[in-house]
């Protein structure tokens, strides 16, 4: 996959240099380019912002340099473009379903926005895409584009060494993922449950499911609403409602 980032500050994306996302760049599974809009400015100051047509506080960011730099990037690969994503808390939620369709491109465009806010222009005629990390207001687009660079790039096939970790993710089946143990067997008095160390792959099958299904029903019961659940899964649940149950007829009646 290709990905160009439009930036002010393309050293920040030195954060991708580590772990999982520079062994995708290494293994020429990612191509990562970043371009300096400042690069693309035509005046002497190099001037990236200006004060709002309408008054009010703070800068927006021109629209001109934008266009520039994306018409170099989009020169610049025989790859075209078709996903110019623009990085803001207006734009559709970011979900592990959006990163999948991410993943699914053989090329990504980011552009990151800064100041008070981004020329409505750039929004209208230059961007396909508007992606939110979520519901809060960063300084910038550079932290939210690497957040979905790391999600779509994890996804890509052959980057993580096993192509399973991936389908087991939380969110790849609508739930969350259940809990993982390693060595020691016991660690400040807590042990690892037994079926774990039992090698009966079907019970651990089962007990995984169960807890990614407890899970899911205590923290995050709107994902749990809108999951596709099997007959199994069902079954378990319906454990898990009795065992709590029980466990709260105990707690009633006390030691
Ligand atoms: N830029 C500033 N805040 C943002 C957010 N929450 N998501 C995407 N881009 C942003």
């Amino acid at each position: 996959m290709e990905i160009d980032v439009l930036t002010l500050f393309p050293g920040m994306f030195q954060a991708l240099d580590y772990s999982i996302v520079k062994r995708a760049k290494e293994k020429g599974l990612v191509t990562l380019r970043l371009w300096d809009i400042r690069d693309y400015t035509e005046d002497r100051h190099r001037t990236v912002d200006d004060t709002p047509y309408g008054g009010g506080a703070g800068m927006v960011m021109k629209p001109d340099p934008v266009y520039r730099a994306l018409q170099a990037v989009q020169a610049s690969s025989a790859t075209p473009g078709r996903r110019v994503i623009l990085m803001t808390p207006q734009g559709r939620p970011f979900d592990q379903r959006v990163a999948r369709e991410l993943a699914a491109e053989e090329r990504l465009i980011f552009i990151c926005g800064h100041y008070e806010g981004v020329d409505e222009r750039v929004r209208t005629l230059m961007a396909t895409d508007e992606i939110s990390i979520g519901d809060y207001v960063l300084t910038g687009g550079e932290l939210p584009a690497m957040v979905v660079i790391d999600a779509v790039v994890r996804l890509i096939p052959g980057v993580l060494g096993s192509e399973l970790s991936a389908e087991e993710d939380s969110f790849e089946d609508g739930l969350l993922e259940y809990p993982h143990y390693t060595r020691p067997r016991v660690f400040q008095g807590v042990e690892v449950p037994e079926v774990l160390l039992s090698g009966n792959h079907e019970a651990i099958r089962l007990w995984r499911r169960k807890e990614s299904l407890r899970r899911t029903r205590l923290r995050r019961p709107d994902l749990l609403a809108a999951a596709q659940l099997t007959e199994e899964d069902r079954r378990l649940l319906q454990e898990i409602e009795a065992e709590e149950r029980a466990q709260a007829e105990g707690n009633l009646q006390g030691p």
